[in-house]
C-alpha cells in the first residue's frame, strides 16, 4: 500500500514532505522515510524511523533542508518494519533514491540477476532490487534508466525516483498503484492521493497506468514508456482542506461516525425523485447499454472485499427480494481466481471506498475479459476502479480517513438501495412501494442523528465489557450481513476477537462458545424475523450468556430477555442497516479508544490495500 510524496522547487521541502506523507499516513504506517538534496550545496540528506510519521518527525533537524526530495510512509510486504526496510531505498552507488508503492512480483530472478553483476542488497524488500536494476541501466539519462528497468518489471508500482547527479528533475511512474502529479508555480508535487497536495495546489493530473512523468520545477513531460510523449487533461481537485482535518473530532473515525447523517444526503442528493417514487442515477443512466443490461439482468456477481463486501451482502438481499435478479456476492480475490459463469447477460457490480483494491480491481478485470458489463461503486472519485468499469455511482461520502471504514460502508448501503429501487420500478414495484422506500430514505440523516445523539448509552456498555475477550454479533436477514461488520469492526481497531453469524446458525456451533464471559449482540428490530430472533436469544440465555441488544423503541419486551439494551428509530427493512450498524460501530469505537489504542491506524492494517 505504502504512501508517497515527492517535491521540486525552489523552496525547502521538508516541512511540505512531512505534512503531505502525514496525509497519506492511512495508506501504511509501518516506517517512514524521507530524502532531500539541496541543489546549492549538493548535499543530500536521508532520514528514516520505524513505526509512525511523528518518529520520523523527531529526527529531522535544521540541517535537513533541500529543494526537492521523496517520501514515504510503509505497509510492509516483503520483509519487517525495519531500518533496514524502510524507504527511500538507494543503489548501490549511492546516487538513485526510490519510494515505491506496490510489489515487484518478480523481484527474486531479478535479484539473482543483478548478483551476477555485483550488486548488494542489505534489506529484504522488492524496492531495493527495482533501484538497483535502475543504476543497472543507468549511463546519463535516469529517465532512459527508469524506463527500461521497468520493461523488466512484473507487478505493481507508484515510483518516485531522484538521480543526484541529475537534480533538474525527479521521475514517476505507475502501473497499479494511484500516482498524481500537483502542478504549481515554479515548483511542482506528486503523490498517491490528492489530500497530499491540495494545500499547495488544486490542479492535478492522474498517471494512468504504464505512463511515467519527467517533473521539473517549471513543467512537467508526460510519457509512455515506449518513449512516446502523451498530452494530459489537468484536473481540479474537488476536496475542500477542511473535509480531511479532524475537526474538532478526537479521531478520525469518530467524525466520520458523526458525519453519517450529512454524508448519506450528499449520498441521495439530486438522486431521488420522490413523485415517480423512484430514483435516478446519473452514473447509471449516461450509459444506456450498461443500465439497459443492468435492468435485463439474468444474474448480477457483486465483488468487493471487508466491509464492502459486507454490504455487497446487504446489496444481494435487496436485489433480490425486490428487484428479482438472483445476485451472487464474492470475495474479490476468490472471484479472481475461480471460473466464474459469465454471460452477456451478467453484470458484475464491484464495490470499493478507496476504488484502489488490488483484488477488487483485479476480480473486475477478469469480469470485463469474459465479456460481463461493469459497474462500480466507489467512493474516491477518479480512482482506478472508477476509471475501468463501464458505469457507476459514487458514494460522494466525502474522504474517509480512518482505517476502519464507517462512513462509506452506509453510503454503499444507500446507493445498492438506490439502484434497487430504480431496478425494481421498471420490474414489478409499484408506486406506492417504490414511494414509500425514498420517503424513508429522506428520513434517515434524522434518524441516525437521534442514534448519535445516545452515544453515551453505548459508551457505558463499552466501558463494562472492554475486558471481554470474544464476542459475538448475531443478526438475521438484512442485520446478518450488519452483525458481519460489526464483528470486523471490533476485530480491527480493539484487536478483540469477534465473529458475526445468523443468528439462527448459532445452534449449529457457536453456540459451545457460549458462557458468563462471552458478550452476545443480537441485533433484534421488530421486523418479520423478530420472534425468530429472540428464540435466538432465549437460547443464549438459557446458556448464561450475557446479551446486548440492539433493539427497536417502544420494544418493552426485549428488556426482559437482554442484560443491555440500545434503542434505535425503525425504517423500512432494506434501509434498516444503515441504522443498526451505528451503535456497532460507536461500540467498536469507545471500546478501542478505552483500551488506548490507535483507533484511526490500527496495527497491520492499511486503508487502501493495493496489493494483493
Ligand atoms: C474496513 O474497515 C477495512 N479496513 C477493510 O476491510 C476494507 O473495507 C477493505 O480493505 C476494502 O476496501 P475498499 O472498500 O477500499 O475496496
Ligand atoms: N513492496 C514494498 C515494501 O515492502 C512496498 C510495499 C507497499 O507498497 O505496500 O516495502
Amino acid at each position: 500500500m505504502c504512501g508517497i510524496v515527492g517535491y521540486i522547487g525552489k523552496k525547502d521541502c521538508v516541512s511540505f514532505l512531512i505534512e503531505g506523507l502525514k496525509r497519506v499516513e492511512y495508506r501504511g504506517y509501518d516506517s517512514a522515510g524521507i530524502v532531500v538534496l539541496d541543489e546549492s550545496s549538493s548535499s543530500i540528506h536521508i532520514k528514516k524511523s520505524v513505526g509512525k510519521i511523528i518518529d520520523l518527525e523527531k529526527k529531522i533537524d535544521n540541517r535537513d533542508i533541500g529543494n526537492l526530495g521523496l517520501a514515504h510512509t510503509r505497509w510492509a510486504t516483503h520483509g519487517e518494519p525495519s531500518m533496514e526496510n524502510s524507504h527511500p531505498h538507494i543503489s548501490n552507488n549511492k546516487k538513485i533514491y526510490l519510494v515505491h508503492n506496490g510489489i515487484i512480483e518478480n523481484y527474486i530472478s531479478l535479484q539473482k540477476r543483478l548478483e551476477a553483476k555485483g550488486y548488494k542488497f542489505y534489506s529484504e524488500t522488492d524496492t531495493e532490487i527495482l533501484v538497483n536494476l535502475i543504476e543497472s541501466y543507468y549511463t546519463d539519462d535516469i529517465e532512459l534508466a527508469v524506463k527500461k528497468a521497468l520493461f523488466d518489471v512484473k507487478g505493481t508500482y507508484g515510483i518516485g525516483v531522484l538521480h543526484v547527479d541529475e537534480p533538474d528533475k525527479l521521475i514517476v511512474a505507475r502501473l497499479g498503484s494511484p500516482l498524481l502529479i500537483g502542478i504549481g508555480e515554479n515548483e511542482n508535487y506528486f503523490a498517491s492521493d490528492p489530500a497530499s497536495v491540495i494545500s499547495k495546489t488544486d490542479d492535478v493530473v492522474y498517471l494512468d497506468d504504464k505512463e511515467i512523468g519527467v517533473i521539473y520545477k517549471d513543467r512537467v513531460v508526460h510519457k509512455n514508456l515506449e518513449d512516446e510523449i502523451i498530452t494530459k487533461n489537468i484536473e481540479k481537485i474537488d476536496i475542500d482542506v477542511q473535509e480531511i482535518e479532524k475537526d474538532g473530532y478526537e479521531h478520525f473515525m469518530l467524525k466520520e461516525i458523526f458525519q453519517q447523517p450529512r454524508t448519506l444526503i450528499d449520498t441521495m442528493r439530486g438522486r431521488i425523485i420522490l413523485d415517480e417514487g423512484t430514483t435516478n442515477l446519473g452514473g447509471l443512466r449516461q450509459h444506456p447499454q450498461v443500465y439497459n443490461a443492468l435492468i435485463k439482468a439474468e444474474k448480477i456477481y457483486i465483488i468487493a472485499c471487508g466491509t464492502s463486501w459486507h454490504s455487497a451482502l446487504i446489496g444481494e438481499y435487496m436485489i433480490e427480494e425486490y428487484a428479482k435478479i438472483p445476485v451472487e456476492v464474492e470475495y474479490a480475490s476468490e472471484f479472481r481466481y475461480r471460473d466464474p459463469i459469465i454471460s452477456e447477460k451478467t453484470v458484475v457490480i464491484a464495490i470499493s471506498q478507496s476504488g484502489e483494491t488490488a483484488d477488487t480491481l483485479a476480480a473486475l478485470k477478469e469480469a470485463k475479459r469474459k465479456g460481463a458489463y461493469t459497474i462500480g461503486l466507489c467512493n474516491v472519485v477518479g480512482s482506478t476502479i472508477s476509471k475501468v468499469t463501464d458505469a457507476g455511482v459514487y458514494l460522494h461520502a466525502g474522504p474517509e480517513i480512518g482505517v476502519a471504514s464507517t462512513k462509506a460502508f452506509t453510503s454503499q448501503v444507500m446507493a445498492l438501495a438506490l439502484i434497487t429501487v430504480d431496478i425494481a420500478r421498471h420490474k414489478d414495484m409499484s408506486f406506492r412501494e417504490g414511494y414509500k422506500i425514498v420517503k424513508e430514505m429522506k428520513l434517515l440523516p434524522t434518524l441516525i442523528n437521534s442514534i448519535l445523539d445516545n452515544s453515551m448509552v453505548v459508551k457505558d456498555i463499552a466501558l463494562k465489557f472492554k475486558d471481554a475477550k470474544n464476542f459475538l454479533y448475531l443478526g438475521r436477514g438484512f442485520n446478518f450481513p450488519v452483525a458481519l461488520e460489526g464483528a470486523l469492526k471490533l476485530k480491527e481497531i480493539s484487536y478483540i476477537h469477534a465473529e458475526g453469524y445468523p443468528a439462527a446458525e448459532m445452534k449449529h456451533g457457536p453456540i459451545a462458545l457460549i458462557d458468563k464471559d462471552m458478550p452476545v449482540i443480537f441485533i433484534a428490530i421488530k421486523d418479520a424475523i423478530y420472534d425468530k430472533v429472540i428464540t435466538n436469544m432465549k437460547e443464549v440465555k438459557a446458556r448464561n450468556g450475557v446479551i446486548i441488544t440492539i433493539a427497536s423503541y417502544g420494544d418493552e419486551e426485549i428488556e426482559s430477555i437482554s442484560d443491555y439494551v440500545i434503542k434505535i428509530p425503525d425504517t423500512t427493512n432494506l434501509l434498516m442497516p444503515i441504522l443498526t450498524v451505528i451503535p456497532l460501530q460507536l461500540l467498536a469505537y469507545y471500546i478501542a479508544v478505552e483500551k488506548g489504542f490507535n483507533v484511526d491506524m490500527p496495527r497491520n492494517l492499511a486503508k487502501s490495500v493495493t496489493v494483493e
